[in-house]
């Protein structure tokens, strides 16, 4: 039979969660870790096989028709004009779920382009993020489309939803150094539509308040932007524990993400903060190289998977 295999790529968001959410920016950068999608030309049924996850389920079955995760499969295969062709889809994340890493946006890009190739369909990159973007409503309500935009693209952007057009403006960022950061991950699964739902509930009480600290958070990944082309760490770090501040008024972080960010702080971090949709989930710390591995072993140390990378 036809395979194709294809990626989406995972993300962490240095500054602007949230805030995004409300047309404000933020900086985001892909991660090396990815979500494999490989997709097998077959008689009638659509099968949907994750291993990692448990997930072995028969899209035709409508009384498993639960989970948004099928209701996302199901929507790309319409929109590709294959709802009425057999497939099996096999997933490999490599990314771990529901930490903020954008997993989702991930999947779901893997499998758009695996699906696409698979049955000969031309799609654009604009497309495939577009329709991803479809897909993380299903999943996630509200989601401001930098999830989608990152596992499609796969490089460092400063991102802003034009609500008012329905469109996002992208820019593209480099710095003239790679910029090491350590992930630090919770241990708690966090559910984005969750906080970005508590953070929506506290703005409608009181718009005003919270407007004026999603603007604070804008001036912050503005100023972020400016760092980053400048190669400034000392700059970068400062802007990101303040905005980890300001998350922290949201409400959006957790006691672990509290013990990670402090134990990066005493360990040499430039700056730390939580990534993603908080409520658990993980959290990012930059700092010279020559930190990086003692921040990485104090959280293994406390009993946290970590793992280092760099935004280059
Ligand atoms: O938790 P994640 O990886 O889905 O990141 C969400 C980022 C938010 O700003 C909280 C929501 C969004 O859609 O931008």
């Amino acid at each position: 039979a036809d395979t194709a295999g294809d990626i989406g790529y995972g993300k962490i968001i240095l500054l602007g969660e949230h805030s995004v959410v409300y047309g404000r920016h933020a900086i985001a950068a892909p991660i090396p870790l990815h979500v494999r999608a490989e997709v097998t030309a077959q008689a009638n049924h659509i099968d949907l096989v994750i291993p990692r996850w448990g997930v072995e389920m028969r899209l035709a079955e409508p009384e498993r028709a639960i989970s948004s995760l099928h209701a996302s499969i199901t929507l790309i295969a319409e929109r590709l004009g294959l709802a009425d062709r057999g497939m099996r889809i096999d997933v490999f994340p490599h990314i771990p779920r529901a930490n903020g890493l954008g997993a989702s946006a991930a999947l779901a890009v893997a499998v758009i382009r695996a699906m696409a190739r698979c049955f000969d369909i031309e799609i654009s990159e604009r497309e495939i993020s577009n329709l991803a973007f479809d897909c993380e409503k299903i999943a996630h309500g509200t989601p401001s489309g930098i999830d989608n935009t990152l596992a499609t693209f796969g490089k460092p952007i400063l991102f802003r939803r034009d609500n008012a057009n329905s469109r996002a403006d992208i820019e593209d960022l480099t710095t003239p150094h790679p910029i090491p950061v350590v992930i630090g991950l919770s241990g708690v699964a966090t559910l984005t539509m969750q906080t970005v739902g508590s953070v929506r509930a506290a703005w409608q009480k009181n718009p005003e308040r919270y407007e004026s600290i999603f603007s604070q958070i804008d001036a912050l990944a503005l100023a972020g932007a400016e760092a980053m082309r400048k190669g400034d760490l000392v700059e970068l770090g400062e802007l990101m524990n303040i905005d980890h501040g300001l998350l922290n008024a949201l409400q959006v972080s957790s006691r672990e993400i509290e013990e990670l960010v402090q134990i990066a702080r005493d360990n040499g971090a430039l700056g730390a903060k939580l990534t993603g949709g908080g409520g658990g989930g993980a959290m990012i710390a930059i700092s010279e190289p020559d930190h990086c591995q003692a921040i990485a072993s104090a959280m293994r140390s406390a009993g946290y998977n970590t793992f280092i990378t760099e935004i280059r």
